[in-house]
């Protein structure tokens, strides 16, 4: 039996890569960190599996992570999911941030070559988001990103999610870890937590059906994103770590949306339609079917610095790792939305 370590276990992403691997049998080691309140609700359906055990760690704190490493110094795969993952927060939080997804990375690391590990496996949770600004153009004029796209970070998050990306580099390539980044580009589902704006979108457009919010107020309505479904690209990070090379690889669908498209789309799953009146922080949604206004602009989302624009090319995962998303932008967000107003339906009919 396989043995593999998550950190970041209770994470949208740490939920869904414990079950694939204990579907594939593994015996998983999940590491949360302490909370005053339960941070269990993504795994809660595995926690009583016999192949799963959850122990307490913090990666930022490296005698955690050794004091960890030290009992299973046999382990097969490590995957570092854990991070303080949301951009706009990272602005406000850049020391916390920094120490959480680019230190804990390190520690996680330097670890494992103090602990003379270097027969496992690691994988690091690297980001689109480290593009930022930067983009390459094909010949026929489209923009995308790829492993040799040029990093050129927008955010205290994009900057610790480089030093990470680079840490991971230097300890394949110093001790010949085999350690793999990466490069996801946004991923979602049902278990997205609902500060992102998928996940704020699709609630918020349930309890507005059920009339249980007004309104849905966000930020920049034009960023694109490549949005793909996160059970898959879980399944991409455990592929990266079932070839022979360690190496880079962009994860995405090759399609992108803006944030605008997303919210028309969902309320279209609910056989609803959105038009938009005004301009800049004026500019509005409104129901078509009733005039109701449900979308506006508040200022407090936009952030200081913007990713304008993410749309990877996978072609590498395609080609040596056999990894292509099969869920649909169209079908993500159906699947989204049904699931959140399937909840609000449960807790309407339960009243
Ligand atoms: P997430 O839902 O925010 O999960 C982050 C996980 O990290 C949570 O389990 C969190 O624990 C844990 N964590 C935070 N600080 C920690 C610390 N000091 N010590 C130990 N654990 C800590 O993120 P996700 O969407 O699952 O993403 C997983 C990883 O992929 C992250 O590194 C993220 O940056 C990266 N990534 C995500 C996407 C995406 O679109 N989802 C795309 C590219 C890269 P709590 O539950 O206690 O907060
Ligand atoms: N969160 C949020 N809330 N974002 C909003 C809102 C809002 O009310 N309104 C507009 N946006 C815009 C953001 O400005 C951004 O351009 C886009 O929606 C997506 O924001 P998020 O869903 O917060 O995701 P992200 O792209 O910033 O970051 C996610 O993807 C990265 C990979 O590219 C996170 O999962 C990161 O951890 C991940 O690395």
């Amino acid at each position: 039996m396989d043995t593999a370590i998550i950190f970041g276990i209770t994470g949208q992403d740490g939920s869904h890569l414990v079950d694939l691997l204990l579907k594939k049998n593994y015996s998983v080691i999940g590491v949360s960190r302490y909370s005053s309140t339960d941070n269990t609700g993504r795994i809660k359906h595995v926690l009583s599996n016999e192949n799963f055990k959850l122990v307490q760690g913090d990666i930022t704190d490296v005698f955690s992570v050794s004091g960890i490493l030290k009992e299973y110094v046999h382990v097969d795969e490590i995957y570092n999911l854990a991070a303080q993952s949301h951009v706009g927060v990272s602005f406000k939080q850049p020391g916390l941030t920094w120490d959480i997804t680019g230190k804990g990375c390190l520690n996680i690391l330097q670890s494992i070559v103090d602990l003379d590990m270097l027969g496992c496996r690691f994988y690091q949770a690297s980001s689109s988001e480290m593009f930022g600004d930067s983009s390459d153009i094909y010949e026929n004029g489209q923009r995308y990103q790829n492993e040799n796209t040029k990093f050129l970070p927008q955010s205290p998050y994009a900057i610790a999610k480089c030093a990470a990306h680079y840490a991971t580099r230097l300890f394949r390539e110093a001790y010949g870890l085999h350690a793999s980044a990466g490069i996801l580009f946004n991923h979602e589902g049902p278990r997205r937590g609902e500060n992102f704006v998928t996940r704020k979108i699709t609630v918020a457009v349930s309890k507005i059906m059920f009339g249980v919010q007004d309104l849905l107020s966000v930020g920049n309505l034009d960023a694109k994103r490549d949005w793909g479904y996160a059970p898959e690209y879980c399944e991409g990070m455990w592929k990266m770590l079932q070839v022979e090379k360690p190496d880079d690889y962009v994860i995405a669908t090759g399609e992108t949306h803006t944030v605008r498209e997303f919210i028309e789309e969902s309320f279209d799953v609910l056989g609803e339609e959105i038009i938009w009146e005004g301009e800049g922080i004026d500019e509005k949604g409104i129901l078509k079917s009733s005039g109701q206004m449900v979308v506006n602009i508040n200022p407090r989302y936009f952030r200081p610095t913007e990713v304008e624009l993410l749309i990877g090319d996978a072609s590498k995962a395609k080609t040596n790792l056999g990894w292509t998303p099969k869920v649909t932008f169209k079908e993500l967000v159906k699947i989204m939305v049904t699931a959140d107003y399937n909840k609000q339906k449960e807790r309407h009919e339960k009243k």
